[in-house]
């Protein structure tokens, strides 16, 4: 057998992890979250979830992929026995199912790229056109299928030959460019009010909000790439001495940066071009319409903006893309010994397939988005209960080869054990009691 692909350096991995948990969902879904659920409660709540729930699953699922140095359908049983398989399975239908999606969103921001770039903004009288051009006819699928086939070449190019080089190139240049971007957005008329909805918004009763409470966990682990195998196939190519603990904090870190800095520029603009209200409307609304619509009033410093802002979203999507289509490839390979080039042409086929409804229907897209999150959430909680009570052996001799801290394995494990399964378990609930609500009501 061929020995097992290991990350070039453990800068690389966490780079490439970063760039798993830096995404659409930081730069489209964490303002318009925030939005939705109550600008700072939902803030701080994430923030709570991200520190205390995810921190502790995000070193367990890593510790899971590396101790077993197997992909995410394999890792489960070998570390846990038989009973453990259906774990595997939720890991690769879950990781489809969401690039599925994905790469459709993928397609409208490419789409709107070159949009952007060629063709200049829209006025808001064309906004309209503009949208209807974006999420129907041919063009959906074109931008689909681009945004899989380019995922598809960096994956079938490897572990250090494709996730990492591309990783390595595009992650600096990302925050380079939120971070000139967030400067930019401070320097607008509304940045003040677009921060003060985001971030300074204070009420208190959102926080018990089940709608709120349902948001912050379903974007914490989505936003961290959390609780569907990619850590476990990152992390099974990582050298056995990386400080695992660490890692997960930078890569947390980052991730939770870039969220707010995302807010930082969405917030200002909106509020600046369009005023109050729109943020909320929806998904689709928000970024694809008033986004490029606001900055045409800005004539040509706003179409730099807006070609700026798209082809980073973009580049930030295919890092996430690449770490998706890993779970059902590297499995493919680790289970049925195919080599690497059938097992990527194998899963993107399939998951073109499976995007096709998303691509036909905004409702559909939503749905799916909204109920793979708590996929995320039972695959964190079932890590949980597998590493932190099933295979603690395993688990602490991992950590303990890395000389991490005893205090801070210690914590690790308590929080593990006892924190967050709780937590998870109460989020997954009010969650699935607010989804059902309307219809009961
Ligand atoms: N974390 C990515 C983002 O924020 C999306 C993602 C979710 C990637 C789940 C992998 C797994 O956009």
């Amino acid at each position: 057998m061929e020995a097992r692909e290991q990350w070039r350096s453990s800068l690389g991995f966490m780079l490439a992890a970063a760039g798993s948990a830096v995404g659409l969902g930081n730069l489209w879904g964490f303002p318009y979250t925030a939005s939705q659920g109550g600008g700072a409660a939902f803030l701080l709540l994430y923030v709570l979830v991200v520190l205390v729930v995810c921190l502790p699953v995000l070193v367990a699922e890593m510790v899971l992929g590396r101790s077993t140095e197997s992909s995410p359908l394999i890792a489960p049983i070998k570390i846990g026995g038989r009973l453990w398989q259906p774990m595997g399975w939720i890991f690769v239908i879950a990781s489809c199912g969401i690039l599925a999606f994905y790469a459709v969103v993928m397609g409208w921001t490419a789409d709107t790229f070159f949009h952007s770039l060629f063709l200049g903004l829209p006025k808001p009288e064309e906004a309209g056109a503009f949208v209807t051009s974006l999420s129907t006819g041919s063009s959906v699928f074109l931008g689909q299928l681009l945004s899989l086939v380019l995922t598809a070449v960096v994956v079938s190019a490897g572990v250090r030959g494709g996730i990492e080089k591309l990783a390595k190139w595009s992650m600096p240049l990302l925050f380079g460019l939120i971070v000139i971007l967030s400067i930019w957005a401070a320097t607008l008329p509304g940045a003040w009010a677009g921060y003060k909805e985001f971030l300074l918004d204070w009420n208190l009763d959102e926080l018990f909000n089940p709608k709120t409470i349902r948001l912050a966990f379903g974007q914490a682990f989505f936003s961290l790439s959390l609780g569907i195998g990619i850590m476990v196939a990152y992390a099974s190519y990582s050298n056995k001495k990386s400080q695992l603990p660490k890692e997960a904090l930078v890569i947390s870190g980052m991730d939770t940066i870039v969220g707010i800095l995302a807010g930082m520029i969405t917030f200002p603009i909106v509020m600046t071009f369009l005023g109050q209200g729109e943020i909320q409307k929806s998904f689709v609304q928000t970024l694809f319409i008033s986004l490029p619509t606001g900055l045409n009033s800005l004539g040509l410093t706003g179409q730099i903006v807006a070609v700026l802002f798209f082809g980073l979203a973009f580049i930030a999507a295919l890092t996430s893309a690449v770490s998706l289509l890993e779970v059902p490839v590297s499995s493919l390979i680790d289970r049925f010994g195919w080599n690497r080039n059938q097992a990527v042409i194998f899963s993107t086929s399939l998951i073109f397939l499976i995007g096709i409804p998303a691509a036909l229907s905004d409702k559909i897209l939503e749905d799916m988005d909204t109920y793979t999150k708590l996929f995320l959430q039972l695959g964190g909680f079932l890590i949980c209960i597998l590493m932190g009570w099933f295979s603690t052996r395993k688990y602490d001799e991992d950590l303990a080869g890395c000389n991490s801290k005893i205090r801070v394995r210690r914590y690790l494990k308590f929080m593990l054990r006892w924190v967050s399964p709780i937590a998870i378990g109460v989020g997954l609930y009010v969650s699935v009691f607010d989804l059902v609500k309307p219809a009961v009501t």
